[in-house]
C-alpha cells in the first residue's frame, strides 16, 4: 500500500504537483500542478467530460462565472448554513475543526459533546477550549472600487449554483426533454479551517458536477441509475481498484442542508478512507429558492402533455484533486527499488518515450528522432529522453507512468526495428518501425 509521503515525494520529484506559492514558503491549502500533473489532470477532466457529456444525448455543458451575484448564496442557503464547527485552544490559540478532533464526530457536534470527549490540543497538549462556533467557509471579496457591505461577493464554494442559475437559459435555448443533465467543470473555493492530506482537502479545488433534472416521481430510479453509472466511470474509465471503493449512505443528520438522500463514494486513501465524491438528491430545493429570490418562474413545461412543474435534481459531484489522488494511490506500485505508476493508457501523461541507446552517436540520435516524429504525429503525447543511461531513463518513465519506452540501437540502423519495453512487465520486444 502506497504511503502518502511516497506519493507527495513522487509528485514533487517528477513535476506532478508543487506546493502553491512554493517560492514564498507556500500558501496553506493551495497546490500548483506542474507539467506532468497538468497533463494527468486534463486527461482526467477530459475522460469525465467525454463519458458524461460527449457520449450522451441527455447532457449539456455550461461554463459559468466564478463570482456570482451574492443573492445566489443567500438563496442557496450557503450564507446561513455553509459552516464548519470551529474551536479555539485558549492556551496556544490554535483554531481547529472540532469534528476532526473527536473520533466518529460529525459537523453538528456541540460544545458539550466536544468537551465530554476530553480532547487535548494536538498543537500544545493542553485541554482548555473555547465554545464551538460556526465558521462560514465562503471566501469573501469585494466587487468594484468601493469596499463596503454592498460590494461584498463570494468566490463560489460549489460549481453547482452556476448550473442552477442557468437552468432556464438552457431550457429556453436547447428545449431538452426530461430527464436531462447540465454539467460543469471548474474551480471552487472553501476557506477550510484545516486543509490536510496533501491535495485531499484544499482551499481551492476543481469540481466536476452534474445537475440531472428528473420528474419528481422518478428520482429514486434516476438516483440508482446514476449511482451505477458513477461506478462504471470510476472503475472502468478511470481504472480505480474496486476493492478501494465503498458506498456510504449518509445519515440524515450528516447530510448537506439541501439533500434528502446522499450516498458518498468513499476511497481507501493512504491516510485512511475518505469521501471521493458525493451523489445527492437535492429535490427541487435550489430551483424553488431561485424562483423565490429572483421572482422568475423555474417551471418546466412538458412539450407533450403541457404539464408544468419544477423538476427534481440528482447531483453527482466529484473533486478533481480527490480523483487525482485516488488515481495516484491506486496506480502507485513498488517492487524493490523500482517505483511504477501503473496508469491506464488513456490517463498516462505520455504514451511513449523514445530514445537513442547512446546520446553521443549521431546516427542513433538521427534515427531515434525520425521514430519520435513518426510517433508524435500519430499520438501527440510522446516524449523524448536522451539523458543519463538507459536504466535511468526507464526508471524515470516508470515513475511518470509511461506505458512504453522505444529504444533505437545499432541493430535499428540495419533492420529498421526498435526495442519496445513494457512499463508493467519490463518485457522487451523487437518491433518493426513501420509497425509501431
Ligand atoms: N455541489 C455539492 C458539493 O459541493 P460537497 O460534498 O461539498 O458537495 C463535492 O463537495 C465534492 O467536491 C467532494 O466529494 C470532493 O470530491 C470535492 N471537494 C469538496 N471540498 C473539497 C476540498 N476542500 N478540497 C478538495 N476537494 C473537495
Amino acid at each position: 500500500m502506497a504511503k502518502m509521503e511516497d506519493i507527495v515525494s513522487l509528485c514533487k520529484r517528477r513535476g506532478f504537483i508543487f506546493p502553491g506559492s512554493d517560492v514564498y514558503g507556500g500558501m496553506a491549502g493551495t497546490w500548483d500542478f506542474g507539467p506532468l500533473g497538468v497533463m494527468l489532470k486534463r486527461n482526467l477532466m477530459q475522460a469525465w467530460w467525454n463519458f458524461w457529456v460527449d457520449q450522451r444525448d441527455d447532457m449539456y455543458g455550461v461554463d459559468a462565472a466564478i463570482i456570482m451575484n451574492p443573492r445566489t448564496w443567500q438563496a442557496s442557503g450557503h450564507v446561513d448554513t455553509f459552516n464548519d464547527p470551529l474551536v479555539e485552544c485558549k492556551e496556544c490559540h490554535a483554531r481547529l475543526r472540532a469534528d476532526k478532533l473527536v473520533d466518529g464526530a460529525t459537523e453538528s457536534i456541540t460544545t458539550d459533546e466536544f468537551l465530554a470527549a476530553g480532547v487535548k490540543c494536538p498543537i500544545c497538549g493542553k485541554q482548555d477550549w473555547s465554545e464551538i462556533r460556526k465558521f462560514n467557509m465562503m471566501f469573501e471579496t469585494h466587487v468594484g472600487p468601493v469596499n463596503d457591505e454592498k460590494s461584498v461577493a463570494y468566490l463560489r464554494p460549489e460549481t453547482a449554483q452556476g448550473i442552477f442559475t442557468n437552468f432556464k437559459n438552457v431550457v429556453d435555448t436547447i428545449y431538452p426533454d426530461l430527464p436531462f443533465g447540465i454539467a460543469q467543470q471548474g474551480k471552487a473555493f472553501r476557506n477550510e479551517i484545516s486543509p490536510r492530506d496533501f491535495i485531499l482537502r484544499d482551499r481551492e479545488c476543481s469540481q466536476m458536477e452534474i445537475e440531472y433534472f428528473v420528474r419528481p416521481d422518478d428520482w429514486e430510479k434516476a438516483f440508482e441509475k446514476m449511482r451505477a453509472a458513477q461506478h462504471v466511470f470510476l472503475e472502468e474509465i478511470v481504472g480505480l481498484p474496486v476493492e478501494k471503493l465503498r458506498d456510504y449512505d449518509v445519515p440524515e443528520e450528516d447530510r448537506a442542508h439541501y439533500s434528502r438522500r446522499t450516498v458518498d463514494i468513499m476511497f481507501d486513501y493512504p491516510n485512511g478512507e475518505e469521501e471521493l465524491m458525493g451523489l445527492a438528491y437535492r429535490t427541487d430545493f435550489d430551483l424553488k429558492n431561485i424562483e423565490r429570490e429572483s421572482g422568475k418562474s423555474m417551471e418546466y413545461r412538458d412539450k407533450n402533455t403541457g404539464e408544468t412543474f419544477i423538476p427534481h435534481v440528482i447531483e453527482p459531484s466529484i473533486g478533481v484533486e480527490r480523483l487525482f489522488l485516488a488515481v495516484l494511490s491506486g496506480a502507485y506500485w513498488e517492487d524493490g527499488d523500482r517505483i511504477v505508476l501503473k496508469l491506464s493508457e488513456n490517463l498516462a501523461p505520455y504514451k511513449f518515450c523514445v530514445s537513442p541507446l547512446l546520446k553521443n552517436k549521431p546516427e542513433l540520435v538521427a534515427k531515434a528522432k525520425e521514430v519520435y516524429r513518426q510517433l508524435k504525429e500519430k499520438y501527440i503525447f510522446v516524449t523524448w529522453d536522451d539523458s543519463g543511461n538507459i536504466g535511468k531513463r526507464y526508471k524515470k518513465q516508470d515513475e511518470i507512468g509511461t506505458p512504453k519506452c522505444v529504444v533505437v540501437d545499432f541493430d535499428s540502423l540495419e533492420d529498421d526495428s526498435v526495442t519496445v519495453r513494457d512499463r508493467d512487465t519490463t518485457e522487451q520486444t523487437r518491433v518493426k518501425i513501420s509497425e509501431l
